[in-house]
Parts: C-alpha cells; structure tokens; sequence
C-alpha cells in the first residue's frame, strides 16, 4: 500500500523511514503542500499524510478521492486545516495522532522562559564577539515565584510539574479542572482573571477554540501583572498580536515567548531568508529585545517524531488490513 507524505520536511523522511521498516508499506515524499492544485500527486497511494499547513478544503478532499485515496492520516494533533464534514461526507478515513510527548512541549516551554530570563540568547552572541560585559543580562530566580498555567490537559500539567522542579507555586485555571491532580500536586484551580493578576508568569496550554481565540487581548493583558512574563506554546490565535505589541511598547509586559503566532501559516516552517518579510506585527515583535520567538518546534524532538511516525504507520496498518485505527485517534 503506498502512502503519500506532504509538507515532508527531513526530520519527518527520517523518522518514518526508520518506523516503516519491517512493514510492507510503500511511502513516497513531497516537500511541497498538499492542496487542489497539488491533489493530483496522490495518484495510485491510498493514504495521504498531512500536516498542519497543508489545505485540505472539500476541493482537495474531493480530488483526493477523485484519485482514489481512502484514507488521510493526520501526523499532528490540531486539525483546524480539515474540513472534517467534507471528509466524512466523501467517505475518507481520517485519524490522527492526538498525543505524542507533553513533555516534549513542556520542556520547550521552559527552555524559552529560562533563555529569556536570563538573557542567554544574548550572551550567546555577545560572548561570541568577545564582548563579556554583563549589562543588561539581569533575570530573575524562579525559586518561590506564582507561575499560572492556562489549560491544564496533558501538555500543561507536565508544564506545571517542572515549574514546582523550581520551587515555584503554580497556580492553574481550565475550563474543565483536574480536581485529582490538583489535590495530588498541590496546584490551586483558580478564576482566569484571579490567575493573570497574581501570576509572575503565564504559560498557555489550550487548544484553539471559539471560546479561546484571543483569550489575551486588549482586555484581559492589562490585567496581567506589570513585568509579567508570558509564554505560549500552544497556538498562536490564543494572543491578539496588535495588543502583545501595545502592551509591549508601553513596558507592562517584562518578557513574552512564543513557539506560535497568529499569522504563522506560510511563515513558520519555512526556510524565508533572503526574502522580504510581508507580516508588520511579526516583524514588530521580532525587534523588542524581551521577545524570543521561536518557529512552532516545542513538539520536535527524536521521541515525538518517532511516535508520531509509530502512531500513524500503525493507523494506515490497521486501515489496510481493516482493521479498527488505535484507540482515540479517529476523527
Ligand atoms: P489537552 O486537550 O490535553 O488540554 C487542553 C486543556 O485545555 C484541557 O484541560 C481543557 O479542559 C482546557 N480548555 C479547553 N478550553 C478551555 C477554555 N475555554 N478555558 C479554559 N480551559 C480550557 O491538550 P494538550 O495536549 O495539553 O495541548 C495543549 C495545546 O498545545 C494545544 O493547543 C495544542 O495545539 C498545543 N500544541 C503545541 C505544539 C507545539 O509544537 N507548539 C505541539 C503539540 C500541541
């Protein structure tokens, strides 16, 4: 059976190759995106995969099946690049791989407030150029400071894990709270607007939704206490960029880390040197000396590629062989 990969960076021809052995699966890689236009590639693979930039509107599902695909396997969590209804109603198979590492995530997490902090991004280049100077490097412990943790599913109790490592009291708001792991851990459930006024730091660990779009804005950041810092890890509509930036500008923000942004698509995984940034805000953010931004890589580690690559081969298995996909990740 031959599966078609779009999106197909080295990292994920690496890790599937190594996964398909063994099996009698045939897979062919694109680099390019999977859209209408390029459906037409898919001619004699059954399975697609796909990732979280690829198009799959009803007009690339449609010419999908059109060339005799079956299947579409999703090598990601999120799938709001889907049209789930069309898929159904054309009668494809469609799973995905809803969890592969938190701690891939969680880990990336503090990785960026820790470099910010203490300012390691810029000594790096500083030291580099023989400049050994300390000005300006100042951070701060995170021994005993109040980190609140928006969305404590997978991703962000591990998150909150690791901060109590420090010795920080950790906080957490969800729409659905843990009551168990609450109890177990010590973290205390609190309102979403008792969290951003006590919280030193905010990390955000929820999904895109209609409820969540833009959950920091104008509104809700003024809230946040003055020299806060911010990280989100998860998606990038979760922050309202035009707000990021005023709040920014005016000094009330003391650092802000983003592994996403609004406005990713197109930008985000791409190799776009030498070319003229067209994105106002990002290229804003990208000038404060508290921003550190990095390119939607907190699930990229050697453990989350390989399990994306066991969960989804082990789909398109189950699927030829007719048999049900693992349990939880069909749409
Ligand atoms: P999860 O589904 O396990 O947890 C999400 C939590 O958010 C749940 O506890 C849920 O009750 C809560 N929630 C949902 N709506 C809410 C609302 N309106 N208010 C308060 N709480 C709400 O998800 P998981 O696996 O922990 O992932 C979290 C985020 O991380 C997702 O957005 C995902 O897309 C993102 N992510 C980012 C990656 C990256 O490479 N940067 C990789 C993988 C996931």
């Amino acid at each position: 059976m031959k599966v078609a990969f779009y999106d197909a960076k080295a990292y994920d021809r690496e890790a599937f190759e190594k996964a398909v052995e063994g099996t009698e699966l045939e897979l062919v890689f694109y680099d390019f995106r999977l859209s209408e236009e390029t459906a037409s590639t898919a001619s004699g693979a059954s399975a697609v995969c796909a990732f979280v930039n690829d198009q799959l509107d009803r007009a690339c599902l449609k010419a999908l099946v059109g060339q005799g695909v079956k299947m579409l396997a999703m090598r990601c969590a999120g799938f709001n690049n889907l049209d789930l209804d069309s898929a159904k109603e054309l009668g494809l198979s469609v799973v995905r791989v809803p969890a592969y590492s938190p701690h891939a995530v969680a880990e990336h997490t503090l990785a960026l407030l820790m470099t910010l902090n203490r300012k390691v991004h810029r000594s790096y280049n500083r030291v580099r150029e023989q400049n050994f100077s300390l000005n300006g490097l100042v951070g701060f412990d995170l021994n005993e400071k109040t980190v609140g943790i928006l969305g404590t599913g997978k991703i962000g109790r591990v998150t909150a894990g690791i901060f109590q490592g420090f010795n920080c009291k950790v906080i957490a708001h969800d729409a659905y709270p843990n009551h168990q792991w609450a109890d177990d851990t010590g973290v205390r459930y609190t309102t979403l607007q008792d969290l951003l006024t006590q919280s030193d730091i905010v990390s955000l660990h929820l999904p895109l939704t209609d409820d969540t779009y833009h959950i920091l804005d104008a509104d809700t950041i003024p809230r946040m206490k003055q020299g806060v810092y911010l990280v989100n890890t998860s998606r990038g509509k979760l922050i309202e960029s035009e707000a990021l930036i005023q709040a920014l500008k005016s000094g009330h923000l003391g650092g802000v880390a983003l592994d996403v942004y609004e406005e990713e698509e197109g930008i985000f995984f791409e190799d776009k040197s030498g070319t003229i940034l067209q994105d106002d805000k990002l290229a804003r953010l990208m000038t404060f000396p508290n921003v550190l931004i990095t390119a939607h890589q907190a699930f990229l580690t050697r453990e989350a590629l390989a399990e994306i690559a066991r969960v989804t081969l082990a789909n398109v298995e189950n699927f030829r062989d007719e048999k049900p996909p693992l349990e939880g990740t069909s749409l």
